[in-house]
């Protein structure tokens, strides 16, 4: 890497053990942008459920379809996790994520595949896991707050068949990177996790 090239630090891990909260956290405290890239498969899941093809929405995609309020309930999710199987899906999404990545000013990017796939390079990697029981509570309280009407049983199943998909699947699984840093939450409050993220951030920047 030479002085001019931007930070990119790249955070993956499986369903809400806290990387979108940490990411966030950490892009604020660098300075730097932030992508959500779940956000890009939420989308193209959503339209899959209205009956579009995946791959065609992927390759369509514009950033109206992602400010769509409606990307956060556990049926896109499920359905992200299923369009995420699709070579031709994570194709079309490659660029968009590596430019972001890219840009001036150092950026965040947060998902399953960032550190192995989109930004193998990544100057700082983090892969944040929490025990399924722990990530299930969790997403539950967010939902229950949210107003949504399921149960905490649903919840863990729903969050551990998604993972098991996305394990699983063939292109671009959820796994750490070689040289990722990994952070437990589960016993960790927020303010803790994101502190243990910076600091292994900083370490890596002092190298
Ligand atoms: O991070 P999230 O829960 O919003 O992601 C939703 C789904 O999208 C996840 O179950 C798998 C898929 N995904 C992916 O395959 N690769 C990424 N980089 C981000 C998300």
């Amino acid at each position: 890497m030479t002085s001019k090239d931007p930070f990119t630090i790249a955070i993956d891990g499986p369903a809400a053990a806290g990387k979108g909260t940490i990411s966030k956290a950490v892009a604020a405290h660098f300075g730097f942008a932030h992508l959500d890239t779940g956000l890009l498969y939420r989308a193209v899941g959503a339209k899959s459920l209205l009956g579009m093809d995946p791959a065609e929405a992927a390759r369509t995609l514009t950033s109206d379809d992602l400010q769509a309020n409606d990307l956060r309930g556990p049926e896109v999710a499920q359905a992200a996790s299923k369009v995420a199987v699709i070579p031709e899906v994570r194709a079309a999404l490659l660029d968009f994520q590596r430019s972001f990545a890219r840009r001036s000013g150092g950026a965040v990017l947060d998902g399953r595949d960032i550190g192995t796939v989109i930004c193998p390079n990544a100057d700082a990697k983090l892969f944040v896991t929490a025990s399924a029981e722990v990530r299930a509570d969790r997403r539950f309280a967010e939902l229950a707050a949210s107003g949504a009407a399921i149960s905490r049983e649903q919840v863990l199943a729903d969050v551990m068949e998604r993972d098991a998909r996305d394990r699983q699947r063939a292109a671009a699984p959820l796994k750490p990177a070689a040289d990722a840093v990994e952070i437990d939450t589960s016993d960790m409050s927020i303010e803790a996790a994101i502190a243990t993220a910076i600091r292994a951030i900083e370490h890596r920047r002092a190298q």
